[in-house]
């Protein structure tokens, strides 16, 4: 049997290059993306030196159409298949360089942060599934993870962390990705494809800051769980630590 093959958006540094990292443990093809080409292929030449010789880098900006289609091209022409598709490729702009002391709120945030935050965190995720998944559909075989956040959450305690408030494209963004998580779920019950929305918990990379609780390592893990979950697995939730916390 043909080696099952992933693609991670967004994987040039951070979670998405701790993704690849293990799958590529595990054995997958896995097709690092990142906007950068050299970046990308960078940090593809890291994890071969590892060992890893089945990771391969493609060019990808989740905000354009052209260089998705492009890039699922490819990788069909390539590796003949897509398994996983995990939506990592993210942006955090609440905190402008020049508000230190406070992030932004509904009140004072730029309408343009709000747009490019959604165009990268929502419509980018949206765009890769319309073109990955009809290769999902004919493969009858597919999984999906949406890297979503706690800061999405609508019912839980911590949300109340930061007063519940501030953050607003960032939270806005992540909330409208689970609903997509959900929707989906629905759409495509009747095949072999399970989408679900992880949190990677507060991780140390350039977004998370030096001061969060878990490596980008341990970000991952839930992830990669769920983007590599046995058939009939759960579908449509949002996890943490490969456990179902509430939206
Ligand atoms: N870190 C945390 O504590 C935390 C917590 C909860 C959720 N998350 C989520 O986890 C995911 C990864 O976050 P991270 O902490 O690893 O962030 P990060 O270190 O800032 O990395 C973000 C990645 O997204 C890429 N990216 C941004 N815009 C892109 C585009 N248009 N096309 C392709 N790639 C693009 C960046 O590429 P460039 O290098 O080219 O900029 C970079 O590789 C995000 O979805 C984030 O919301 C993170």
């Amino acid at each position: 049997m043909e080696k099952q093959v992933a693609l991670v958006t967004g994987a040039n540094r951070g979670i998405g290059f701790a993704c690849c990292k293990l799958l590529a443990e595990k054995s997958y093809t896995v097709i690092l993306t990142g906007r950068n080409k050299e970046k990308g292929i960078i940090a593809t030449k890291k994890l071969q030196a590892l060992g890893y010789k089945n990771v391969f880098f493609q060019e990808l900006d989740v905000t354009k159409e052209k260089s998705i289609k492009k890039a699922v091209t490819n990788i069909i022409k390539e590796h003949n298949r897509i398994d996983i598709l995990i939506n990592n490729a993210g942006l955090f702009l609440d905190e402008g360089e020049d508000m230190k002391q406070m992030p932004y709120t509904i009140e004072n945030i730029p309408l343009e942060l709000v747009k490019k935050t959604i165009e990268t965190n929502v419509y980018g995720p949206i765009l890769l599934i319309q073109h990955v998944l009809p290769i999902m559909k004919k493969q009858n075989f597919g999984r999906i993870v949406n890297v979503s956040s706690g800061m999405s959450q609508m019912t839980d305690e911590p949300n109340l962390r930061y007063g519940g408030g501030g953050f607003p494209s960032y939270r806005i963004s992540k909330v409208a990705l689970n609903m997509c998580t959900r929707n989906l779920s629905f759409e495509i019950k009747k095949q072999n494809i399970l989408v679900n929305a992880v949190c990677p918990g507060w991780c140390r990379t350039d977004m998370g800051g030096k001061d969060a609780t878990r490596s980008a390592q341990e970000g991952a893990q839930g992830i990669v769980w769920a983007a590599t979950l046995p058939d009939k697995g759960p579908s449509g939730k949002l996890f943490r630590d490969k456990k179902e916390i509430p939206y």
